[in-house]
């Protein structure tokens, strides 16, 4: 199993007056190579459990088993599980910023203390994943498209080389054209890598195409889970959540 959450529940500032419980006893397992889509409304959760998935915070209860290991055990290296575990932001071209595309997506590695010839290698990996060729490593990140930028965002999470792959809406502020490219490449990114992906989005709708399984978050617990056909199938109580606008033509 990649990712196993046992009973997980998330209370944003416990004890005070404003204390908020973010997420509710949630059980999730989600296989090697897998590629699932996590559905909710504003605020039902989503980001808040991604941040679980690589420790970047620490349930007020339950457990976090990554690879087989519980992330908050004795002795884990949490440096080590965000390598396994790459997260890609909402929104995560506000975070390029080095002059050339090559610099950006080699940032990471280099971090790691690589050799140059390793931190190529790396970045090669990242850009063709995300079907960036050559000819993009000397261009400047800002006077690329919102797809494109994305892309190099996503190519320097990748150049870590993590074997599971969050998503927060990644697809969020982009053009219905740029959404389905972006769509594509992951999926096609998914097949040829072997990656487990778990991708966070607001639309049934753009996900269900692609996704092996859907888990769909509402008010901080888990409602249903299935493929998307067999989520689907709660079409009526789907809407009534508003969760779905129309009917789908595409299952
Ligand atoms: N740092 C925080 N401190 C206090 N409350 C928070 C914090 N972050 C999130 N919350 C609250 O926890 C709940 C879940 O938020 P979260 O960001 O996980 O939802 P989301 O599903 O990602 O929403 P969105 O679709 O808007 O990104 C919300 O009620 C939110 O207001
Ligand atoms: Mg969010």
């Amino acid at each position: 199993m990649a990712i196993k959450i046992e009973h997980l529940t998330h209370i944003y500032n416990e004890g005070m007056p404003f204390e908020k419980k973010a997420l509710d006893d949630i059980n999730i397992d989600v296989a090697k190579g897998e590629f699932i889509g996590i559905i909710g409304h504003t605020g039902s959760g989503k980001s808040t459990l991604i941040q679980m998935f690589n420790g970047l915070l620490k349930p007020t209860s339950g457990n976090v088993i990554i690879n087989g290991r519980d992330i908050h055990g004795n002795g884990v290296n949490k440096k080590e599980v965000r390598q396994q575990v790459g997260l890609v932001f909402q929104y995560p071209e506000y975070q390029l910023f080095e002059m050339t595309v090559y610099e950006d997506v080699a940032f990471g590695p280099k971090n790691l203390g690589l050799s140059e010839e390793e931190i190529k290698a790396r970045v090669e990996y990242g850009c063709k994943a995300v079907g960036l060729d050559e000819s993009y490593y000397a261009k400047s990140p800002f006077e690329l498209s919102g797809g494109q930028k994305r892309r190099v965002a996503i190519a320097g999470v990748l150049a870590m080389n993590p074997n599971i792959l969050i998503l927060d809406e990644p697809t969020a502020g982009l053009d219905p054209k740029g959404r389905n490219e972006l769509f594509v490449q992951l999926k096609k990114m998914h097949e040829e890598l072997g990656l487990t992906i778990v991708l966070i989005s607001h639309s049934m709708e753009d996900v269900a195409r692609y996704v092996d399984r859907l888990l769909v978050l509402y008010k901080g617990k888990k409602a249903y889970e299935g493929t998307p056909r067999e989520v689907f199938a709660h079409g009526i109580e789907l809407e009534k959540i508003g969760l779905l606008c129309h009917r789908l033509d595409i299952l």
